[in-house]
């Protein structure tokens, strides 16, 4: 995930620094070159050679180093990094970035980083609450400083509370969209996924093979782009990045009254929900008891991706998609007509519930294949497939 990404992590002087080495691990085990720059406190916790060895880099922390002003000094560092991320950020630490004191390497480059930068504090519960704290964090928060909250939990100290760093693979996951191009800033996408599921009587249901999770990672891909999400989400559909408004339903009945409303003049409407083609004529009241073969009506279920492609306020891009067994971009080129939706993704059935996904994107004068990729690739094919369209409202 964060292949080539350049990741400048600071170092304040807490108990909690042994874990920024967890940290600096997790970045680096999912492909980001790490640079560590450390208070002169954070050094009387964990020596920097923890951090120089794992991350085969040199720890930074001396300002007035003139080796490291013609290499690497404060400006220079910034400059390197896509992101900066402190953790464990001090009460100290936090209250010179709000004043803009610069006195330290950390504190220095901080003043003058144009990157963003992600504070992951950790501290005794009283100092966490204390009102020049909560002050200092309202100012960083103003100033556009993205912030993981510490949690609650057992403290260093002794004490119950919140103050706990936050867990290194969470602060992981808020650093991803900070390195993400924000290329769907200010669009709003909705996204259904998953199965639906048909009532029979109390117990028996009609449903599918869907799990939701290229909905889900689709959500989160354009979430991460900037994207305001909204996932209409089948049963057990994953769960996604918190950012995502989530609405879970269950039947296609409630998944179309959901997608309308929440498809209104969007910009992207994507379908990848399985939805149920038909539902149960009547449904039964209790549990049907066993009394030899039986025949059940069906009837035909209200077609959601026609529907939002069809409303008054129409999102504007629609986009379906058509998992068949064989012939599937010419059955793909007659949907898009029949259903009036700008663009569809064919892919085999096969993809259910399967690891990777495969396809072919089918527009009204294109196509092209989506080769074989896992999943969360696939998402992000999508997403530059859709951006391809051009989003200028109609
Ligand atoms: C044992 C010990 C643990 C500490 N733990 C924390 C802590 O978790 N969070 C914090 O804000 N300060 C903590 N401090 C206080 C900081 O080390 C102190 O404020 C220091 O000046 C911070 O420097 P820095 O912000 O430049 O790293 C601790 C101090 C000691 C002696």
């Amino acid at each position: 995930m964060f292949q080539g990404k350049r990741i400048l992590l600071g170092v304040g002087g807490g108990i909690a620094v042994y874990r920024a080495v967890e940290l600096m691990r997790l970045f680096i085990k999912q492909g980001a070159e790490v640079q560590v720059v450390m208070t002169k406190s954070a050094q009387e916790f964990v020596t920097p050679l923890t951090f120089e060895a794992l991350s085969g880099n040199k720890v930074h922390s001396d300002l007035f180093d003139l080796t490291e002003q013609h290499g690497m000094g404060h400006i220079q560092l910034v400059r390197w990094a896509d992101v900066v991320v402190v953790a464990p950020a001090t009460a100290n630490l936090i209250t010179k970035v709000s004043r803009g004191i610069g006195e330290d390497l950390l504190t220095t480059l901080l003043l003058a980083s144009e990157k963003p930068v992600l504070i992951a504090p950790a501290m005794n519960v009283s100092m966490w609450q204390a009102e020049s704290n909560q002050a200092n964090m309202k100012i960083l928060r103003e100033r556009g400083f993205y912030i993981v909250e510490p949690v609650l939990g057992a403290l260093a100290c002794g004490e119950q509370g919140a103050g706990r760093l936050a867990e290194p693979e969470t602060i992981v996951q808020a650093t991803l969209p900070l390195l993400a191009a924000q290329t769907l800033a200010g669009q709003t996408w909705v996204i259904n996924a998953g199965p639906t599921i048909e009532a029979w009587d109390a117990v028996r249901v009609l449903s599918n093979r869907a799990t939701g999770t290229l909905g889900a990672l689709l959500a989160d891909a354009a979430a991460v782009r900037g994207a305001a999400v909204t996932l209409i989400a089948g049963k057990d559909t994953p769960p996604t990045r918190a950012d995502v408004q989530r609405i879970d339903v269950e039947s296609a009945a409630q998944m179309l009254e959901a997608s309308m409303d929440a498809a209104k003049g969007v910009d992207v409407f994507v379908g990848t929900a399985a939805v149920s083609d038909f539902k149960f004529a009547d449904e039964v009241q209790g549990k049907l008891k066993r009394s030899g073969n039986m025949q059940v009506e069906l009837i035909e279920n209200i077609d959601i991706i026609q529907t939002v492609a069809g409303m008054q306020q129409r999102p504007t891009k629609v986009i379906a998609f058509a998992a068949e067994s064989e012939n599937h971009v010419v059955y793909a080129q007659d949907k898009l007509k029949r259903k009036g939706v700008d663009a569809i993704i064919a892919n085999d059935v096969s993809n259910m519930g399967a690891d990777k996904a495969s396809g072919w994107w089918v527009t009204a004068n294109h196509q092209e294949t989506l080769p074989a990729t896992s999943k969360q690739t696939f998402a992000a094919n999508i997403i530059q497939a859709v951006c391809s369209l051009g989003l200028s409202k109609q």
